[in-house]
C-alpha cells in the first residue's frame, strides 16, 4: 500500500513493481549530490494492471503536492496513462502516438507526460554499435518481443532512416502472441517505415525463435525485449540456439536470472559475439527523465555523461 505523504524535500518518484530492488535507489542519491539536485527518490509499487483508481491517486498526489516534482514510470506506462489521461495538461509527441508515458514532470501548474523510450532505447543502441555498423556489415536486427520497448526501438530506427542515418535494412520481430504484433504493424503503417524492411513473426515457442536466429546474417544483433529472465523466468531461445558469427547479443534487462545472456556468453568465444546487458539502457532511461523532472541539461554522451555513468557503476561493485 503506497502512502501519499506530502513531501518535505524535493522528491522524484519511481512508479514500478518492485522499486526497492532497483539500482536507482542507490544511484539516485549519488547523482543528486553530483548534480546539486537537493532531492530524494521514493518508490510507489503497483501490481501490473492495477486498479485504475490507484494510478489516479498517485498522479493526483504528484500533481497537487508542491515538492513532489515528477516520476519515472515503468511497467505501468500504458495503464497509468489510460487511467489518468485527463489529469495531464500536455503530452509529448511519442506519448500521444504510443498511448504511454515513462516520465511525469511539471512546468508551473502544467502536468506533462512523455514517452522517452523511443529516444533512450536509441541512445543505448548507439552506445553499443559502432558508427556505420549496419552499412558496413549489412547485418539484420532481430527483436524478440513486440512490446513497448521493442516498438520504441523500431520508431527510433525509422526516424533515423528517414533522416538518412545508418540503420539495418531488415528488422525481424517475433512475439509469442498476436496482439502486440498487430499493434506494432498498425503503428509502423501509420508512421511509414522509411524503407526499412520489417518482418513480423508469431512464435509461440522458443524453438520457433531459434529457427529465426538461423536465418540471420553474420554480425546481426539479437535483442531480448521479452522480459524473460527478469519479469518471468527463462529465455525466449533454447539452449540449442546457434547465434550468428560476430553477432551482437543484447538483453534489455540487467538484473534477474538472465538466462538469455548466459546462453550468449556460452558461445561468446566460439562465435565471436559481443554480449551486452541493459545497464546502458538503464542509465539513458533514468538520465532523460531526471533531466525532464528537474529541468536541467544532462548530456547524452561525453565527459559529464560518463561521470554519471561511472557513479552509477560504482554501486554495482
Ligand atoms: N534496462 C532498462 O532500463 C530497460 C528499459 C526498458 C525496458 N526494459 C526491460 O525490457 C523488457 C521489455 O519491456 P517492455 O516495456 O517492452 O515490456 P512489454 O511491453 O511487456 O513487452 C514484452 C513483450 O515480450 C513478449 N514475450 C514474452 N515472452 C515471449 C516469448 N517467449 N517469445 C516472444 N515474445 C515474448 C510479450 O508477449 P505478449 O504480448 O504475448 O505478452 C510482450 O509483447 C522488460 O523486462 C523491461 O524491464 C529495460
Amino acid at each position: 500500500m503506497n502512502e501519499y505523504i506530502p513531501a518535505v524535500h524535493r522528491t522524484m518518484y519511481f512508479i514500478g513493481v518492485t522499486t526497492k530492488k532497483s539500482s536507482i535507489m542507490k544511484v539516485f542519491p549519488l547523482w543528486a549530490d553530483h548534480l546539486n539536485l537537493d532531492a530524494e527518490i521514493k518508490g510507489f509499487d503497483f501490481e501490473p494492471h492495477a486498479n485504475p483508481e490507484l494510478y489516479r491517486e498517485a498522479v493526483q498526489f504528484i500533481k497537487n503536492d508542491p515538492l513532489s516534482l515528477g516520476a519515472l514510470v515503468t511497467t505501468h506506462k500504458i495503464d497509468l496513462l489510460k487511467a489518468s489521461r485527463d489529469m495531464f495538461t500536455n503530452l509529448g509527441q511519442y506519448a500521444e502516438l504510443l498511448g504511454e508515458i515513462s516520465s511525469i514532470s511539471k512546468q508551473g501548474d502544467n502536468l506533462w507526460g512523455h514517452a522517452k523510450d523511443p529516444i533512450t532505447s536509441g541512445l543505448s543502441l548507439e552506445a553499443i554499435v559502432d558508427g556505420g555498423y549496419w552499412q558496413n556489415t549489412h547485418a539484420d536486427l532481430y527483436l524478440l518481443g513486440a512490446g513497448g520497448s521493442s516498438l520504441a526501438l523500431t520508431l527510433y530506427l525509422i526516424n533515423k532512416r528517414k533522416t538518412n542515418g545508418d540503420t539495418p535494412d531488415k528488422i525481424l520481430i517475433s512475439n509469442r502472441s498476436e496482439a502486440r504484433l498487430t499493434e506494432m504493424k498498425k503503428i509502423h503503417a501509420a508512421v511509414g517505415t522509411g524503407g526499412i524492411n520489417f518482418e513480423y513473426y508469431l512464435c509461440p515457442t522458443p524453438e520457433e525463435n531459434d529457427l529465426l536466429v538461423t536465418k540471420l546474417k553474420p554480425g546481426s544483433m539479437i535483442v531480448n525485449a521479452t522480459g524473460l529472465g527478469k519479469d518471468r523466468p527463462g529465455s525466449p531461445l533454447t539452449d540449442k540456439v546457434i547465434f550468428p558469427e560476430n553477432g551482437i547479443i543484447w538483453d534489455f534487462n540487467y538484473r534477474g536470472n538472465l538466462v538469455f545472456l548466459e546462453q550468449a556468453r556460452n558461445q561468446a568465444d566460439g562465435r565471436s559475439l559481443k554480449v551486452e546487458d541493459g545497464w546502458v539502457y538503464f542509465i539513458h532511461g533514468w538520465t532523460r527523465v531526471v533531466a525532464e523532472v528537474f529541468h536541467i541539461d544532462i548530456p547524452t554522451s561525453g565527459q559529464d555523461f560518463d561521470i554519471l555513468s561511472n557513479l552509477a557503476s560504482s554501486t554495482r561493485l
